[in-house]
């Protein structure tokens, strides 16, 4: 089976040609990057003026490069949500449009859910149950997966996503946008334990102990803080930091990293995943995947860890993601329509911890 995926929910316009959801034959990322860096983060509005411009371009490049025409397409997956509503509508229209020419059945994906299928192209399928950390510039959820397509959200971000704390701190010490790359590559020039950062002690709403979720707004508050009382400039030449940036950069990335992988050990001891899964744009950063592979063979879980191009927004993910619903026969109808705050049905798996029998609530 053919997929034509279509992904437009941020700053990527991205078109896809996947085979049985899982042989990547083309996948064209064009990225926005350019536009929206002299402004410090995403312009809504230029984005989806921008989408408007490439996306039957990049479109007709995935056919292309996939050596397809829209008649071996078999069905089309479309970002449905969540994302920026002028950014969806723009994919999402000019998927329905697609479909509607050829007569091609189509699908609405939720985006998350589209970056738990980013492991698709370069591992087996995973063993269920799975724990997934999808850690990107919107979103820092943390979800049990008993069974394909079935997700218990055990942890999210009570504040910032992992993504926005490193491009907020970027900006703050005038690195730009995006954050994430390049506090990467100077974190590996400094002394991580420069400055320890202490981690955010969340309690759960009911009292009852310490929460899962994680929290990334005190930490940015406490480098704000760090730079002020040291009096850091910001960056001129990126390629030439001092040697307190180095140092600040190592010193927040570790604390992001520990944070995550506080919460990823506690849930694996808790739910015993058969697979861990990292994705989300966040996963491209080299201590974080460092981390999850030590604590995965700590563990002797195997950790599905994608390349970056599929950890970061692409459209092979979304119609990975399309296939299982295509192949049942799901169609949405022509009224489908973004939805800037899609959530994934939460299952109710109590049950998946590993005594108790699943039960599924839907
Ligand atoms: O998944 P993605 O492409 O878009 C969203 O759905 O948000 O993620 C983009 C986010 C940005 O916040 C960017 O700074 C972050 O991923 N990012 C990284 C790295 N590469 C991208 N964060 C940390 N380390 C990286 N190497
Ligand atoms: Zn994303």
């Amino acid at each position: 089976m053919l997929i034509l995926g279509i992904e437009s929910s941020c700053d990527e316009t991205a078109a896809a040609v996947v085979e049985n959801g899982a042989t990547v034959r083309s996948n064209v990322i064009y990225s926005q990057i350019a536009t929206h860096k002299k402004f410090g983060g995403v312009v809504p509005e230029l984005a989806s003026r921008e989408h408007l411009e490439k996306i039957e371009g990049v479109v007709d490049e995935a056919l292309k490069t996939a050596g397809v025409t829209y008649a071996d397409i078999d069905g089309i997956a479309v970002t449905q949500g969540p994302g920026l509503v002028g950014s969806l509508l723009v994919g999402i229209n000019f998927a329905k449009g697609a479909a509607f020419a050829t007569g091609k059945p189509i699908v609405g994906v939720n985006h998350i859910e589209g970056h738990v299928y980013s492991v698709a192209f370069e591992f087996p399928p995973p063993e269920y149950p799975a724990l997934a950390l999808v850690v990107s510039g919107g979103h820092t959820n943390l979800f049990l997966i008993p069974e394909p397509e079935k997700y218990k959200l055990v942890a999210r971000t009570r504040d910032d996503a992992a993504g926005e704390a490193f491009d907020k701190v970027s900006k703050l010490i005038g690195l730009g946008y995006p954050g994430g790359p390049v506090i990467d590559r100077l974190a590996k020039l400094g002394n991580k334990r420069a400055i320890i950062f202490p981690l955010a002690e969340i309690k759960e709403k009911n009292g009852s102990g310490l929460s899962l979720d994680f929290s990334f707004s005190g930490l940015k508050t406490a480098v704000l803080r760090y730079v002020r009382e040291n009096h850091i400039e910001p960056v001129i030449d990126p390629e030439h930091p001092s040697e307190q940036i180095l140092d600040l950069c190592a010193s927040f990335q570790n604390a992001v990293v520990r944070a995550l992988v506080r919460s990823l050990r506690k849930a694996a001891q808790k739910y015993q995943p058969k697979t861990i899964l990292l994705a989300g744009g966040v996963a491209c950063n080299s201590e974080l995947r460092a981390a999850v592979k030590q604590l995965a063979g700590e563990l002797k879980i195997p950790a599905f860890i994608p390349s970056p191009t599929y950890t970061t927004d692409n459209a092979a993910m979304i119609a990975a993601a399309g296939y299982p619903k295509l192949l049942r026969g799901e169609c949405a109808s022509w009224e489908m329509s973004a939805d800037v705050s899609l959530r994934l049905p939460n299952v109710d798996v109590e049950a998946a911890t590993p005594k108790k029998k699943a039960r599924y609530k839907l």
